[in-house]
This record gives structure tokens, sequence and C-alpha cells, in this order.
């Protein structure tokens, strides 16, 4: 219960101390946040936060955040064991020393709020585990998708429901850089520069567009989704590096746009259950609701056996944005101080974890070839060898190569693969596009 305190509580709500460890940008958001708005906080949720302690790296810096300077130290354990402190919020990121804090945080009693998708997508369930056996909470709506509501959706408005699968936009930055390469035909390289000055982007943007931070985010919504132990290594991951804009004008003269997409599914075989949990980029339907996700923005799209479909849109990132989703976290948190009793979270389920060759999908394959005679029927022939029937070719020509691309019909990723391996044997071949998969047709 939060310890009412003669300097905070000025009025009947019991006053909440918060711990936070990491003062950067959604940690300063946080700050002024709080320290701005805490009456109007108070006045709709009944609840007093007030950060007292801030632990950071560097004393020194300069932060965008004024009069914290008494606030802050950099002993963040010493934040975590402070008998004053009723709840920490963790914004530091990364592994260590996040989760030793967490950790040591939990066995203190205190409730934790965090936003560190790398953590939870790598050691989930073993923090998931100790919050149930310390009674404690552990919440982490802004891990995935910034300020929208998807893990509350996931684990609360939709806790009771079968769902068989969660299909969404969770990287801002590629999606900016696709939808650029889309609406102005800049090029990949042009569209990241673009990006990064912008602030859409990090210097080393390797996370963002090799697919690492939409995998973690995609573990995060499997673990919740089917109440499983997935970590960010089960995750089949394939960024956006080889898009060129051939591809998207390919795409687009077809009723597709192109997405980096993070799919996370559940079959049932039998008695038999597995999820394949996928991040690459893929071509989607213009009717589609997740192709008119455009520039930074994120969008969820959960399939669930009685609500049927549903999509959660918003801002995906951003110190703002994803304060807001942490101070849902803690009001949630801070009530929970003053539960009598509290429900035992179900532990997560080991799973199967099912391969990508068992994909069954419609696929593009993009070929650059000589142009010279009978090099469609070879190619014709490969792809007829390993059974994977086409669907639709267009073939453009310049000097001496063509370019062909293929549309399949339904096919196994473990043919289509196959098929890869036997077009780049092929002497006319001289280069292979990057795959994309087909999301949103009648026989997908
Ligand atoms: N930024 C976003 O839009 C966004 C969106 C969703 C989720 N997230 C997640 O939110 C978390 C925070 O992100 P951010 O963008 O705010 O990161 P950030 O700007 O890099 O801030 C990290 C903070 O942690 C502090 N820190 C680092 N190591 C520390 C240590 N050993 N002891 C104490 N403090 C330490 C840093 O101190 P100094 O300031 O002194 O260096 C800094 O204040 C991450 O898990 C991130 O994945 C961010």
């Amino acid at each position: 219960m939060g310890r009412p305190n003669d300097e905070l509580a000025q009025d009947n709500f019991s006053t909440v101390r918060v711990g936070l460890l990491g003062c950067g940008n959604v940690g300063c958001a946080l700050v002024s946040l709080i320290d701005a708005e805490s009456e109007a906080i108070a006045e709709r949720t009944g609840v007093r936060l007030a950060i007292t302690r801030i632990a950071v790296r560097d004393l020194a810096k300069r932060r965008s955040v004024p009069e914290i300077a008494s606030r802050l130290t950099d002993d963040p354990m010493s934040v975590v064991e402070d008998e004053e402190i009723d709840l920490i919020v963790e914004l530091i990121g990364g592994i260590e020393p996040a989760e030793s804090l967490i950790e040591a945080a939990l066995r203190e009693g205190k409730s934790v709020v965090s936003a560190n998708k790398d953590l939870l997508a790598s050691r989930g369930t073993k923090l998931h585990d100790l919050a149930a056996s310390a009674g404690r909470d552990l919440l982490y709506e802004a891990a995935v998708g910034g300020a929208i509501p998807l893990v509350r959706a996931l684990s609360v408005s939709l806790a009771g429901e079968r769902v068989h699968r969660v299909m969404g936009i969770v990287n801002g930055t590629t999606n900016y850089i696709l939808t650029r390469m889309s609406e102005s035909s800049a090029s990949y390289e042009e569209a990241l520069i673009e990006a990064i000055k912008l602030g859409f982007a990090e210097a080393d943007p390797t996370a963002d567009v090799e697919g690492y931070d939409a995998a973690a985010k995609t573990a995060i919504m499997a673990s919740i989704a089917f109440n499983a132990d997935i970590t960010a290594h089960d995750v089949y991951c394939r960024g956006i590096t080889e898009i060129v804009v051939a591809d998207i004008d390919f795409a687009s003269r077809r009723g597709y746009v192109i997405k980096l997409l993070a799919v996370a599914e559940r079959f049932v075989e039998g008695e038999d259950e597995s999820i394949l949990v996928r991040v690459h980029p893929a071509m989607i339907r213009k009717s589609h609701p997740l192709a008119s996700v455009h520039g930074a923005f994120n969008a969820v799209f959960i399939e669930g056996e009685h609500a049927g479909e549903l999509m959660l849109y918003g801002r995906g990132a951003g110190g703002s944005a994803t304060a807001s989703a942490v101070l849902g976290d803690l009001v949630e948190a801070a009530r929970g101080l003053q539960r009598v009793t509290t429900f035992e979270q179900p532990a997560r389920r080991h799973v199967q974890i099912r391969p990508i060759d068992q994909l069954s999908s419609t696929y593009c394959i993009t070929i650059e070839a000589k142009d010279r005679t009978g090099v469609m029927a070879e190619v014709a022939d490969v792809f007829g060898s390993q059974g994977v029937s086409i669907r639709s070719m267009e073939q453009t020509d310049s000097y001496s190569e063509a370019r062909m691309v293929f549309i399949t019909h339904l096919a196994r990723e473990s043919d289509v693969q196959a098929t890869l391996h036997g077009l780049e044997k092929l002497d006319s071949v001289v280069r292979l596009g990057g795959l994309l998969r087909v999301v949103g047709d009648e026989d997908e």
C-alpha cells in the first residue's frame, strides 16, 4: 500500500512513490508527464503518483526535464532497495543491469513496470514466474506497439478468447522507409537516410531494418496471445534490406503493398499444437486493413475464435507516446498495491515451435536472368520439379537481362526454398530478388 506522506499527500488520494531506473527519451517524457499532470492523474485514477528517485548512468548529463537534480542517483540498486519506494519503473533497456534490477525489485516485493522488449523477449517467462511467485505485477504495455494498448487487449480483454493469429506492423522505422519508397520512389538507402534525419531511425538501424526489433515484439505478442514460452530465438526473421523500388512498383501494379509483417499463428492438428512466429517483408492486398498503415505508425490485427477480427492502431514509438503506455501500467500497478487478493497467473506453457519450412503461403519470387532463348523453359522446369505452381508472371527486359516476377499458387515454404536453390544454380539466372510472402489473397 502506498504510504501517505506529509509532504506528498495533500488530499484524500494515497501517494504511491515510484523509483525510476533510466531517464532517457521515455524516462524524461514520463517524469514530465507525471510532474505536470499529477493532480489530473489523481483525479482521473484515484492514485497520486510521485517519482521520488531517478537512477541514471551519467549524473552530469543535461536532461530535458528541469528540477530533477535532487532526485538523481547513479546507483540504481539503491533505488530498488529504498524502503520508501513502492513501485519500480525500468526504462534503461537491454539485458543487464535491467534484468538484475527487475529481479531484485520483485524479490523486494515491488511491482515493476518496464518497456524493455529485448529483455522480455528473451527472459519474459523467467521474470513472469518470479513476479507470480512474489505476488507482484510485472507490466510491460510499452514494450510492444508504444502507445497502443495491445498487451492489455491480449492479456485482459481477450483473456478468455482462443486467439488464432496475431499479425501486425510493429516497427515504425521500417514502415516509414517502405512508405517513403512507395510514395516517392526513393531508394532504400535514400529513405533510410531520411528516416535517420527525422529521428524515425537510430544512427545504427540494424535492429530495425534486419527485423530483430519486430522479432522481439512478435515473441512477446505470441507469449501473451498463446500463454506460451516463446522467445525471440523462436522467431523466423528477415528484414527489408533486399527490397528495391521495382518490387514495390510491381506489388502496386498487382494491387498490393509491401510491409514488414510480424505474424504469430497457432496450428492445431489433432492432439498436436504448434506456434509459428515469423517476421519478414510481405505483399499485402491493398484491401487488407494493414495495407493502409503508413509512415511510422503501427497496427496489430488479431483473429480470435469468437471475437472475430479486430485491429489496434497507433503510435508505436516516441518518448511521449511510450510514456503514456508506461503511465497506464503504473496506475494499474499502483491500484494493485491496494488489492487484498491477487489472481494467480497461469504459468506459461511449453509449446512446439513450428518451423518456417511448414508454412503454406503464396509467394512472390523475382529473378534477374540472361535474356536469351530457352530461359523461361529452364526456369519453369525448376518450379515444376518442386511442385510449385505459377499463378502469374511478369517480365520486363533491359539490355541483356530480363526481370521476371512470379506469383505462385499456394505452396509449401520448403518447396519454395528448394525452388530458389534450383534457380540459383541455373547458369542463366544472374540474381535472385528477396522472397516475398503474400497475405490477403483468396488462397492464402
Ligand atoms: N524510445 C522509444 O520510442 C521507445 C519505444 C518503446 C519502448 N522503448 C523502450 O524503453 C526503454 C528506454 O528507451 P529510451 O529510448 O528511453 O532509452 P535511452 O534514451 O537510451 O535511455 C536509457 C536511460 O537509461 C540510463 N542508463 C543506462 N545504463 C544505466 C545504468 N547502468 N544505470 C542507470 N541508468 C542507466 C541512461 O542514463 P544516461 O541518460 O545517464 O545515459 C538513460 O537515462 C528501452 O527498453 C526501449 O526499448 C523505447
